[in-house]
């Protein structure tokens, strides 16, 4: 018999809550499988201050109850003073800076990054990590493309600041990755597995919607090789974003796939079918714990090849691959 396939410590690098009962309804579904994720800032209105910080860290434990998980909470960006800093620093894993208008909730982001040289200095000096949805506002396919060159600005003018480019989706970026020490990234479950076809090639897949846009084949497969490869700059997250269904099935329908209940079983079935199983750990959650140092609740989850069906709704939410059946199934050891 061979041995169970585990791992420890699984670590969603990126992740929306979002509040009130949807955080009630998705909370529970992360926790119960990951030690921590990073919890995004972009509520109405945005987290941006260390009041509020607390205030949603407190209720997201609220809302987690009895299971073992540690929310790295982060702010908004926006023009902090040193003082403010300082005293977030010991509760926060780093600040998520958006563009403004790029996503969901990102209408008071940066519009020029140059004008916030004071902000970045303080981070660089008190070694707060820079999280940044890296988009433009140019045509949706080429915005990564077009954000890169403020990447390289980023990353050569603050030498000693951390810098996650969020949920990379193209070739190009996967290359800039290895031109600046100071830049790490983080890939999502459906820009690993998808292409722009799976979204608008046939019938329109609103659940699909997300930003940034999925991309084309051969991006893909740069994410893909990047991964399998072990890349140690490569960080998992989600970017599980969960919206109504009256939210994305209508016109005008919202960016976000609520991925969160079948991350473990697909990328366990992508790491396997790739014969890459012993490479998951790093990805799903070693090269985060040595970038940030993190220390955790002990965490094991023994994946098996199992099927199981995929709920069609979680209340108001249709997640991705509703009714699919999994071929892989995740189990807490306690
Ligand atoms: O698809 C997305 N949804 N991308 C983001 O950047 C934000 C997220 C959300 O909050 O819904
Ligand atoms: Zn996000």
């Amino acid at each position: 018999m061979t041995a169970p396939w585990m791992i420890h410590q699984p670590l969603d690098m990126h992740l929306h809550l979002r509040q009130g009962d949807m955080l009630k309804t998705v909370a529970p579904v992360s926790a119960e499988w990951f030690a921590g994720a990073v919890i995004m800032p972009n509520l109405i209105p945005p987290i941006t201050n260390l009041e509020r910080l607390v205030a949603y860290r407190e209720e997201i434990e609220e809302a987690v109850g009895h299971l073992d998980f540690t929310p790295l909470m982060t702010l908004f960006f926006r023009d902090y003073t040193r003082d403010e800093l300082l005293a977030v620093r010991p509760h926060l894993l780093g600040i998520k800076l958006y563009p403004d208008g790029v996503t969901t909730n990102s209408e008071s982001g940066v519009r020029k990054l140059d004008e916030f040289h004071h902000v970045f200095k303080i981070m660089e000096e008190l070694r707060i990590p820079l999280l940044v949805h890296g988009e433009s506002h140019g045509f949706v396919l080429d915005r990564e493309k077009e954000f890169l060159s403020s990447y390289e600005f980023l990353a050569e003018n603050y030498p000693d600041l951390t810098i996650v480019m969020e949920h990379i989706t193209t070739a190009d970026a996967v290359a800039l990755l290895d031109r600046h020490a100071n830049l790490h990234a983080t890939v999502t479950l459906h820009h690993l597995l998808l292409t722009l076809n799976d979204m608008a090639g046939g019938l329109l897949q609103p659940h699909l919607f997300c930003k940034p846009i999925l991309k084309r084949p051969e991006d893909r497969e740069a994410l893909q090789s990047a991964v399998l490869s072990g890349h140690p700059k490569l960080m998992f997250g989600s970017d599980s974003a969960p919206h109504p269904i009256s939210a994305k099935e209508c016109c005008g329908c919202a960016a976000g796939v609520f991925s969160a209940p079948v991350i473990l079983p697909m990328l366990a079935d992508f790491f396997d079918q790739n014969g890459c199983r012993e490479r998951l750990q790093g990805f799903i959650s070693d090269y985060a714990v040595n970038l940030h140092k993190l220390t955790l609740p002990t965490k094991q989850i023994r994946l098996d090849r199992q099927s199981w069906v995929v709920p069609e709704r979680y209340d108001s939410v249709v997640p991705f691959k509703a009714g699919a059946t999994m071929a892989w199934q995740a189990s807490r050891i306690s």
